[in-house]
């Protein structure tokens, strides 16, 4: 098949590209070479920036399926669409969890609310408006294509190595640090991630069967909890940590940051993220590996980089850094220590 990937050099474009290769796909990507110039050449390589007109950069060339991991406000659907015109089967966009509605009731399924953005022109990018405007994307992938051309990806969490965000392979960080470790809530508080080689293999066998519709993906398949994962952590990276279990009325009364401080980790009635249904992309051949791959992996990748001063993508394409989620060091000895003298 020929696949165009419209970024591809950082994540999950990333493990799509080397996953379509390997499958013996021609793959042609198009970016900014500004996250890496050297990977995949054997690829095709198109540079522009999606901010302007790609008429251009996509001129000539036809395409079974176009995979589009770098959209993330109506305009940069719009303008693919236009350049495309007629030479592309099958859109695949890549969209995201947070267009449910905030209230949206658990179990997210496919047909919950989605968020709706009060300006609906907006493209300030920001934690309110991020899944408004990926709802936005998803309907322009919708008119451009129509629901029989059009594959709306919504993934979870997505974890494991060349992750920029920080925010499980904090966890693995810490466990690898060791020493006591301050586990956050409810023990058997669902979590839900998904290993973005497992996305990305279920996007591509999508891609061969030329798969539509809106899926759901996230995970693990069968479901773990929050101790599941930090026991499965300690057990894999580094059995003589300790994890001590702080409630969530403690934690929130401390300050603590839900999900930026303690990655993954959401007050109970903000959980709603944990409690995706996934039975759809299951039906159509999700499948997850073992914890212990995804969490010894993501570990054998960050020890391959040069320090731990990396940091989050941009919240806005082109705008400034994020600083790195995570617990204080200082921060978490202090809360430990107030836990035990109380
Ligand atoms: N991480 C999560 O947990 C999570 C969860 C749910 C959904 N998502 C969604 O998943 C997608 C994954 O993104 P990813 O970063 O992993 O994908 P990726 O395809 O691996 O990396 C992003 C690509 O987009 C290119 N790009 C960025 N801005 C561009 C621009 N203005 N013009 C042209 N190319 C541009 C980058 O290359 P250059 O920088 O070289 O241009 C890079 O190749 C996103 O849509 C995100 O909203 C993520």
């Amino acid at each position: 098949m020929k696949i165009l990937v419209l970024g591809g050099t950082r994540f999950l474009g990333r493990h799509l590209v080397a996953q379509a290769l390997a499958r013996g796909h021609a793959v042609t990507l198009l970016h900014r070479g500004a996250s890496a110039r050297d990977l995949f050449p054997e690829a095709e390589h198109r540079l522009a920036d999606r901010n302007g007109d790609l008429a251009a950069a996509l001129a000539g060339g036809t395409w079974d399926v176009a995979i589009d991991t770098s959209a993330y406000v109506p305009r940069h659907v719009d303008s693919v669409a236009a350049a495309l015109a007629g030479r592309v089967g099958v859109y695949q966009f890549v969209s995201s969890i947070s267009v449910y509605a905030e209230g949206a009731p658990a179990p997210l399924t496919e047909d919950s609310p989605r968020a709706q953005l009060a300006d609906p022109g907006t493209e300030a990018i920001t934690g309110e408006t991020y899944g408004g405007l990926k709802a936005l994307c998803e309907d322009a992938a919708g008119r451009h294509f129509g629901p029989g051309r059009s594959l709306v990806v919504r993934p979870g969490l997505i974890v494991g190595p060349h992750d920029p965000t920080g925010r499980f392979s904090w966890w693995v960080r810490r466990l690898l640090r060791g020493g006591e470790v301050l586990a956050p809530g409810d023990p058997a508080a669902p979590v839900q991630f998904i290993d973005v080689r497992d996305l990305a293999a279920w996007m591509l066998r999508q891609a061969e069967a030329g798969g539509t519709g809106a899926f759901n993906l996230t995970g693990p398949v069968g479901g773990t909890t929050m101790g599941g994962l930090l026991e499965a952590a300690r057990a894999a990276l580094n059995p003589p940590a300790t994890l001590t279990w702080l409630d969530e009325a403690t934690l929130l009364a401390a300050g603590v940051a839900p999900w930026m401080e303690l990655p993954l980790w959401l007050p109970a009635a903000q959980a709603t993220l944990h409690r995706t249904d996934i039975a759809r992309a299951v039906a159509t051949g999700l499948a997850t590996r073992p914890l212990a791959e995804t969490l010894c992996d993501t570990a054998a990748w960050l020890d391959t980089l040069p320090g731990e001063d990396a940091v989050m993508p941009p919240a806005q394409p082109g705008g400034p850094p994020r600083p790195m989620p995570g617990l204080d060091p200082a921060r978490e000895a202090a809360l430990l220590a107030a836990w035990h003298a109380r």
